[in-house]
């Protein structure tokens, strides 16, 4: 069965921009992350194909500059927002995991 967890609301996340989340889940540490993009929404999992690190150099930053692809921090691999498909770098082919989300009433949910 399912498990819901409230994550945050939209406009936690900026637009054109992500966001990182932890939760614990059975002991264990769950990190993912949220891009914004336009009116859409998209979460994968905070591991790069390539070694399994987290993607982000920074807290929240898992975009480019000019936050049109996600980018891996180690060895720049570049990922589509909208499906995780991997378009450049070591991973190239590969993609990030997905995450389940729902919005309802402006919040997010990750449904695990
Ligand atoms: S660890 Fe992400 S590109 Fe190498």
């Amino acid at each position: 069965m399912a498990t819901t967890f409230d994550i945050c609301t939209i406009d936690d996340i900026p637009a054109n921009r992500a966001r990182g989340f932890t939760i614990e889940l059975n002991d264990e540490t769950f990190d993912f992350f949220i891009v914004r993009k336009d009116d859409s929404i998209y979460g994968y999992i905070n591991s790069c194909p390539h070694t399994g690190v987290n993607l982000e150099w920074m807290p929240d930053k898992f975009l480019d500059l000019s936050g049109s692809v996600i980018q891996c921090s180690t060895h720049g691999a570049q990922f589509r927002i909208e499906n995780g498909f991997c378009i450049y770098g070591p991973c190239l082919g590969r993609y990030l995991e997905r995450v389940e989300l729902e919005v309802r009433d402006n919040n997010i949910k990750l449904i695990l």
